[in-house]
């Protein structure tokens, strides 16, 4: 299966066509339906933990919360930490089980994980014993596809992310950047109507991180995929999304949803040009505003200290509450 056959391959079953906007977040229009890949997400709660006697109770991590994204869309879920984003994203993949709402791709309920939903996160998860190549095959293989098929495949999708002669390498081989090219690739032999990335590129250094920025837009034009892509980086997603999500504090939300105006391709220069930075400030002071509004929540007399009663605010004297929640061991709480 070359790139180009994932793009045009026959997905029809279900793939709505209706208007793309709804819920809570359609301040800015969704470009227009273009191939599978339509996310649809309504009235969403997700609840964590409370499963063990004597751990933490149940958290509720995300309430309520609406999204829509249309085919071919490519967008960047921002928000504070611990605001529930790669919950979010795991309950969107089919890892993380709903307590309320439902999740839709093409028109199809999400009950579990699917090839056709990719996922990348921020550390490899490639496995060490394997070859790149058969890294980037297996879900070919899980699928009882013939060796030859897989191993054509495989090149085509190593060729399209700039790893063509590394087949044979072993992911321990490879920089960090190279090894999430491998990913992106691993997920892309799969056609997924939608691929999940969660802070793929936060582990790298600037100038690869900018590189693997430009190379995941080139195989997004060529591939046409839908993309969910949660950052920290105001930057990154200006830089990629053709909207951004702006997510409240716990339990999650979608605050505001942001159309990014830049034309494409984006170029390094546009990182510097006023409009973009009005629109990062923009971000940036929503984001603030949760991440205060969190640490309100958790410790009212810290979030006192840290804003002053004339509005001028001072670096805070608390850490965030809500520690980077562990990618293993979830638990979803019972179904509400
Ligand atoms: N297994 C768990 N049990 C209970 N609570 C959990 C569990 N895993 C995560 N949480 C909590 O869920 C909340 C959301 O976590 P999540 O990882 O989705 O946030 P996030 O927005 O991705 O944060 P970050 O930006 O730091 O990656 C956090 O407050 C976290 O403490
Ligand atoms: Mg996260």
């Amino acid at each position: 299966m070359t790139p180009e056959a994932a793009r045009t391959a026959d997905r029809s079953d279900g793939a709505g066509d209706g208007d793309a906007r709804g819920g809570d977040n359609d301040g800015a229009p969704a470009p227009a339906p273009t191939g599978p890949g339509r996310v649809t997400v309504r009235g969403l709660t997700l609840g964590l933990g409370g499963g063990r006697r004597g751990g933490p109770a149940s958290v509720e991590v995300v309430r309520d919360l609406d999204l829509d994204v249309a085919p071919g869309e490519l967008v960047c879920l921002l928000g504070p930490s611990g605001c529930g984003k790669s919950s979010l994203l795991s309950a969107l993949a089919g890892f993380l089980q709903a307590s309320r709402g439902t999740i839709e791709v093409d028109g199809r309920r999400v009950t579990g994980p699917e090839p056709e939903l990719g996922m990348v996160f921020q550390q490899t998860s490639l496995l060490p014993w394997r070859s790149i190549e058969e890294n980037v095959a297996f879900g070919l293989k899980m699928r009882g596809a013939p060796a030859r098929e897989r191993r054509a495949a495989a090149r085509d999708f190593l060729a399209l992310v700039g790893l063509r002669g590394f087949e044979r390498h072993y992911p321990a081989q490879l920089s960090g950047g190279m090894q999430q090219r491998a990913e992106i690739a691993r997920a892309l032999i799969n056609q997924p109507r939608v691929i999940f990335m969660d802070e793929p590129f936060a582990a790298l250094d600037a100038q690869t991180r900018f590189m693997m920025q430009e190379l995941l837009l080139g195989v997004w034009e060529r591939v046409g995929t839908t993309v969910v892509f949660v950052t920290h980086d105001i930057d990154e997603a200006l830089f990629l999304g053709d909207r951004i999500f702006v997510m409240t504090s716990r339990p999650g939300r979608i605050r505001e949803a942001i159309a990014v105006p830049f034309a494409r391709p984006r170029s390094l220069e546009l990182t510097t040009a006023a409009p973009f930075v009005a629109l990062k400030r923009h971000c940036l002071d929503l984001v603030r505003e949760e991440t205060l509004r969190s640490i309100a929540a958790a410790a009212p007399a810290a979030a006192e200290r840290v804003v002053s009663p004339g509005g001028r605010q001072a670096p805070p004297e608390a850490e965030p509450p809500s520690p980077p929640a562990s990618r293993r061991g979830w638990t979803a709480s019972p179904s509400a």
